[in-house]
This record gives structure tokens, sequence and C-alpha cells, in this order.
């Protein structure tokens, strides 16, 4: 009689049967599915063990990279649009709700507060820009007193935490709306710049042909009692890369236009000199009681 002979989809059932005396449901659930979905990958690729190894070294390579400062194992979430798509699962957005995007790895809590209309750029940045706009619930009603928490990089591609030299509140701040939900603060005009690529996710970009870039963007978080927390972006439509983001955070409803103005127009904030452009943005926000 001859022998039975292991094959790799008994190996895959017994790690999947491993889990079958786990008492957590959805721990046991999460477990066995990526399990399966590991092995699945390898069998279809037909992984050797020279690739298997490069893929460990690889994995370390991100641990020894990644410190309070710099997050390579989110670098790779985002770069492979596993941001993109827990997020997508998590915000499964009513029509007329303000969509979401990625957080990103350069938001700093503790943003000062700044009055309606203050300027976020505490020195010389780029083109000034104006954004204002309105946050109204899903039926239109204005929400006052929401917080709208700012933060973006300057012509020198960088936000305030990765520049030494800058003021440590530089380009960043949290205003609060009026009671007409209106809200509105003066910035910089974005501009695209690279997701750090000195690593292993740099790596891999390099060796599959990808580039690092993100286009242009401002990012924000509202929040509102009584609402559900939106962290989101604001895309300038005429910017480089909004086809071929390196981590897939563009969503078509946030592109929005930043138009030229010039240094005498009547409409001028107090806040803004010389040339300057504006941007209108309206946010729709979810009440935390609608599924
Ligand atoms: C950002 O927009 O700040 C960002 C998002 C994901 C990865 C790197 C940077
Ligand atoms: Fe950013």
């Amino acid at each position: 009689m001859t022998e039975r002979r292991t094959t790799p989809g008994d190996i895959t059932a017994a790690v999947t049967a491993s889990f079958e005396g786990c008492t957590d449901g959805r721990l046991r659930e999460v477990m066995q599915s990526l399990a399966r979905h590991i092995h699945a990958f390898a069998a279809e690729v037909g992984l050797t063990q020279e690739e298997w190894a490069a893929g460990i070294r690889i994995l370390t390579a991100t641990g020894h990279i990644t410190d309070e400062r710099r997050q390579e194992f989110i670098l790779w979430s985002d770069s492979l649009g596993v941001s993109m798509l827990v997020d997508a699962l998590a915000h499964a957005l009513p029509a007329g709700a303000t969509e979401s995007t990625v957080l990103g790895p350069f938001y700093v809590p503790g943003s000062p507060v700044r009055e309606y209309g203050a300027n976020i750029a505490e020195e010389a940045a780029g083109t000034p820009a104006w954004v204002y706009g309105r946050i109204s619930s899903l039926d239109g009603a204005p929400i006052a007193g929401a917080e709208v928490d700012v933060w973006q990089n300057g012509d020198n591609r960088l936000y305030a935490v990765q520049d030494p030299e800058a003021p440590e509140d530089h380009l960043r701040g949290r205003f609060f709306s009026r009671q007409d939900g209106t809200y509105a603060f003066a910035a910089v005009r974005p501009v695209p710049y690279t997701i750090p690529h000195d690593g292993p996710v740099g790596n891999m970009l390099q060796a599959t042909g990808r580039h690092p870039w993100r286009p242009a963007h401002i990012h924000m978080i509202v929040r509102a009692p009584g609402y559900k927390t939106l962290t989101t972006h604001i895309f300038d439509e005429e910017s480089q890369f909004l086809d071929s983001d390196a981590v897939f955070a563009v969503k078509p409803s946030l592109l929005r236009r930043f138009v030229p103005r010039s240094p005498d127009d009547p409409d001028r904030p107090e806040s803004i000199v010389g040339e300057w452009v504006s941007v209108e943005n309206n946010l729709v926000l979810v009440p935390e009681t609608v599924d």
C-alpha cells in the first residue's frame, strides 16, 4: 500500500483547523481567513523559498526603520491601498455626505485654536489660499461649533513636523464653525510631495516602477457633537498626480478649484496680501445615529 503524501491543501487545512478551538468567534474568523488567504497567495504565485526569505527580510527592515516618528507599516498599508479599503469598508456613506480619505502620518494632535479667517502660515510658505465653506448635516441644516482641524505642507513640500526649521504650529490649526455653519481660514496653495521613500516601501515602489508622489492637498478632520468624525482632504483639481496618487486616496468628489484672485480684489481677506487663490469647500456630516 502506498503511503499517503501530505499535500499543500493538507497544510492549509491543518492551520485553519488549529484555530477551531478559539472561543472568540471574531478572532477565529479573522485568523482562519488570514491563514487561508496567505496560503492561497503563496500557492497562486508558486512562492519560492528565496522569495519568502526576501519577504521576511523586508518585514524585518520595516520593523527596524519604524519608531515613534516613522511608521513604515502604515506606509505599507497606505501604498498597498489597504488603508483606503478599510476606510471604505468602515464608512459606507449615505448620499450627499462628504467622503473620507486617509489620515496620513503627518497629523499631530493639539494644533492651536485660531479665530475665524486666521492664517495658519506662520511664515511665508507659498501662494496664499482662502479656504471657506459651510458645514451642514445631511438634511442641509447648518452645524454650529464644529471643529475643523487642518494641516498641510508648504512650497518646500514639507509639513511642519518634518521640518526642523519650521515653527511647531506652522501650517496647522483648529477652527470652529459659526452659528450659520460657516468656517474660513487662510492657508497656502498646497504642492505635490513624495511619501517617505528611503525605506522598504520606497524600494518596493522603485522595483515595481511606481512613483512616490501624492497630489497637492490640504488635510482636515471635522468633529462635531452628535456627528461621525470625518477625516478628509481637499485636493487641488489642477494638481499633478491626481490619477496616480501613491496611496490611492483621491476621490473625485474631493477635487476643488483653487480660483486665482488679484491683490486688489474687493473680497481679499485682511489676513492675506498679494496674489491669492480662494477655494470653497462645503462639508456634509453624517449624524451618529445614521448607519
Ligand atoms: C499624507 O497625506 O500626509 C500621507 C498619507 C499617506 C502616506 C504618506 C503621507
Ligand atoms: Fe498629506
